[in-house]
């Protein structure tokens, strides 16, 4: 994606997330913690509304139906949705839900290919890259904290990455016999160069710490290597074979990603 601008824009969701905030009951020691990260997450989520409503004017552009473009430009909503839960778990350990979105990430409109090229571009990569990531992050997530309301968040969220990734890959699974061999090899190159971008971005947000403490896995604290194992195996074991199933070649993509 490109980054255009430079100003990070205000976002402040302080009112919608004190409606929704649960009742914690968070170890002091871990509070910080705990709100650096939910505040990041409320971040990142409700910046990627932007690239759905992208998406859906994409949909729109190749002919798709209203009921398809519509299903996309939910999608949107429902990123909101996830900034203003991860924000309302922000207030519910005490921190504000403010923060600054990143300079406007808008998505690529890919002129240099004609537009179902230029669609499958970005499905590639938010449906079958960063989303099926997202659903494997948040599963495990989900699946080492113990019932409460961040879990119930959590179940929440993670339905609707589903929905998120499975649009990506039922529009390849449909599409993708459409393209020649020479359009595949261009999704291809593509692809080297969305890799690099997503194990770029995970790793940013995955760093590698100290052992965390009883009652962090709790509060949604992940560990930091134990994430990145986690990301490594799902685009190795799960997206590369896929695509490549699709007939894309994402094997040699993945690994001529540090090339790009
Ligand atoms: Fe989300
Ligand atoms: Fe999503």
């Amino acid at each position: 994606m490109h980054a255009i601008g430079q100003t990070p824009r205000p976002l402040d969701l302080r009112a919608a997330a004190r409606a929704l905030r649960p009742t914690l009951d968070a170890d002091p020691a871990l509070r910080g913690a705990a709100i650096a990260t939910w505040r990041q997450r409320m971040i990142n989520e409700y910046g990627s509304a932007a690239v759905f409503a992208g998406l859906a004017g994409q949909f729109a552009d190749v002919g798709a139906s209203a009921e398809e473009v519509d299903a996309v430009a939910a999608m949107a909503d429902e990123e909101q949705r996830h900034g203003v839960l991860c924000g309302a778990v922000v207030e519910a350990l005490g921190g504000r839900a403010v923060g600054g979105l990143p300079p406007a990430e808008a998505l690529p409109r890919h002129p240099e290919a004609d537009p179902l090229e230029a669609l499958a571009r970005n499905l590639l990569s938010v449906g079958c890259l960063s989303e099926t990531v997202a659903v494997a992050l948040i599963s495990a997530e989900r699946e080492q904290m113990g019932p409460g309301p961040l879990r119930d968040i959590l179940t929440e969220i993670l339905a609707d990455e589903v929905g998120h990734a499975r649009l990506g890959w039922r529009w390849i699974a449909r599409h993708a016999p459409v393209f020649d061999a020479a359009a595949r090899s261009r999704l291809g190159d593509y692809l080297t160069v969305a890799f690099a971008h997503l194990e770029a971005h995970e790793l940013r947000f995955l760093p590698v710490g100290p052992a965390l403490p009883d009652g962090a896995a709790q509060l949604g604290l992940c560990h930091g290597s134990e994430a990145r194992a986690l990301f490594r195996a799902t685009v190795e074991s799960v997206i590369v074979p896929r695509l490549e199933s699709h007939g894309l070649p994402a094997r040699r993509a993945w690994r001529g990603r540090a090339a790009a």
